[in-house]
C-alpha cells in the first residue's frame, strides 16, 4: 500500500514528547512516526467529585504524575533518558497552570541532556493524531477537531497549513455532552455515559434544538443545554433517561456530521478525518461514515487512545516541526489561548521571545 505520509520529513530518533493541557499527565516515545510508548494518567475520578475540572487540584496532580508517567514511558519503550534526542511538549492552549508542569519538566529534560526542544500547539496535535494510524488521511483533507474545550472544521492543506472554516460560538461539544450528562444525572465525564445510556434510548423522543439553522459550518450548542434543563424539570420523575441521552446525543450527532460532511464538499476535500475526546463517540463515527460514504469522501478516525488527549499526538506534531527545523527558546511559556499554529519557525513560535 502507497505510504501517504511519505514526501512528511519526521525526527527520527527518539523522541520525547509530553502532554498536560488540562486533566491527563501523558508522556510518549516516538521514533519517525512509531510510537513506542503513550502513557495517560487520567485524573477523571479526582475531578468527578467536582462535576468538573477544576484548574487548581489538575496542576497539583500534574506534578505528582509527571516523574512516574515519563519513567513508565520510556520503560515501555525499553529506553533510558541517554536515548533521548529530542523533547516536545504542549505549550499552548490551555490550563496555565497544566500546561507548566509538563512544559517546565520537558524544558529541565532537554537542557539538562543538551537536546533540541519545541513547544506544540495542542489542536495541531489533535489534528495530525491521523499521522500515529496506520493509513494516514491524504493532504488536503478536512478535519472535525471535536474535544472537551474544541470545536472546530480545519481544513488541513498540508501539515503546517491551516486553515478554520469553522467553530463553535460558544459551548464545545464534549462541553454540550458532559453538561448535558450532569443534568441527567449520568456523572462525569459526560460522554462516554451519555453513549451507553443512549444506546437503549429512542432518538426521537425528545425533540432538541440543533442551533444555528442555514448553511453556516459553525455550531452552537449552549441552547441546548438549556433545552435539557427544561426537560428535565418539566418531565421530573417521568423522564426517561435513556430516551433523553439517546435524543441529546443525535442533537449533537447530526449537526457535527453533517456540517462537517457539508464542510469537506464545499472545501473540495476528498477526505474527512474526526479526532479529539468526542471522536471516540460510536454515533457520530456511523454517522460520518454513512453520510460520507454517500457523498463519495473517505473518512479516517484514529483509534480511541490517539482521540482523547495523548502525548503521543504532540509527539507526531513535534516531530514534524522538529525536522523541519523548528526550536523552541527556554524562555517559551504556557499560553491559554493561541490561534492554530503556521509554518516552522526557527525561533519557536508563541510563547517565546524570538532571537
Ligand atoms: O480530547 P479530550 O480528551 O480532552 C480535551 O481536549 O478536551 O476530550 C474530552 C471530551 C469530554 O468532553 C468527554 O465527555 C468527551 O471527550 N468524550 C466523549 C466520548 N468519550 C469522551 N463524548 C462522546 N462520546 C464518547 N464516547
Ligand atoms: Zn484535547
Amino acid at each position: 500500500m502507497e505510504d501517504l505520509t511519505s514526501p512528511l520529513r519526521f525526527w527520527e530518533d527518539p523522541l520525547l514528547a509530553i502532554e498536560s493541557s488540562c486533566d491527563e499527565t501523558s508522556a510518549s516515545v516516538l521514533v519517525c512516526r512509531r510510537i513506542l510508548s503513550n502513557v495517560v494518567a487520567s485524573q477523571v475520578d479526582l475531578h468527578a467529585q467536582w462535576g468538573g475540572v477544576v484548574p487548581e487540584a489538575a496542576a497539583r496532580a500534574h506534578i505528582e504524575a509527571i516523574v512516574p508517567v515519563v519513567d513508565r514511558a520510556l520503560t515501555d519503550a525499553g529506553m533510558q533518558a541517554r536515548d533521548l534526542t529530542a523533547v516536545v511538549a504542549t505549550n499552548r492552549p490551555g490550563l496555565v497552570g497544566a500546561l507548566s508542569v509538563g512544559l517546565t519538566y520537558a524544558k529541565g529534560v532537554a537542557f539538562a541532556l543538551h537536546l533540541p526542544f519545541v513547544g506544540v500547539h495542542h489542536l495541531e496535535g489533535h489534528i495530525l493524531s491521523t499521522l500515529g494510524c496506520p493509513e494516514p488521511p491524504p493532504f488536503p483533507h478536512l478535519c472535525l477537531v471535536v474535544s472537551g474545550g474544541h470545536t472546530e472544521l480545519v481544513l488541513v492543506g498540508q501539515p503546517f497549513s491551516y486553515r478554520l472554516v469553522g467553530q463553535t460560538l460558544d459551548d464545545a461539544a464534549g462541553e454540550a455532552f458532559d453538561k448535558g450528562a450532569r443534568l441527567l444525572g449520568l456523572g462525569y465525564p459526560g460522554g462516554r455515559a451519555i453513549q451507553e445510556a443512549a444506546a437503549s434510548g429512542d432518538p426521537n423522543r425528545y425533540p432538541l434544538p440543533r442551533g444555528l439553522s442555514g448553511d453556516t459550518t459553525d455550531f452552537s450548542f449552549s441552547g441546548l443545554k438549556t433545552a435539557v434543563l427544561r426537560l428535565v424539570q418539566r418531565e421530573g420523575t417521568a423522564l426517561s433517561v435513556p430516551d433523553a441521552a439517546a435524543s441529546l446525543q443525535e442533537a449533537i450527532v447530526s449537526v457535527l456530521a453533517e456540517r462537517a460532511v457539508r464542510a469537506a464538499e464545499d472545501q473540495g476535500a476528498r477526505a474527512l478525518s474526526v479526532v479529539g475526546g468526542v471522536a471516540a463517540n460510536r454515533a457520530l463515527r456511523e454517522r460520518l461514515l454513512a453520510l460520507s460514504g454517500r457523498r463519495g469522501i473517505a473518512l479516517f478516525v484514529p483509534p480511541p487512545e490517539l482521540c482523547t488527549d495523548n502525548a503521543a499526538m504532540i509527539g507526531l506534531a513535534g516531530s514534524l516541526r522538529l525536522a523541519a527545523g523548528e526550536r523552541s527558546r527556554w524562555d517559551l511559556d504556557a499560553l491559554p489561548n493561541a490561534d492554530l499554529p503556521g509554518p516552522p519557525s526557527p525561533s519557536g513560535g508563541p510563547g517565546g521571545t524570538s532571537v
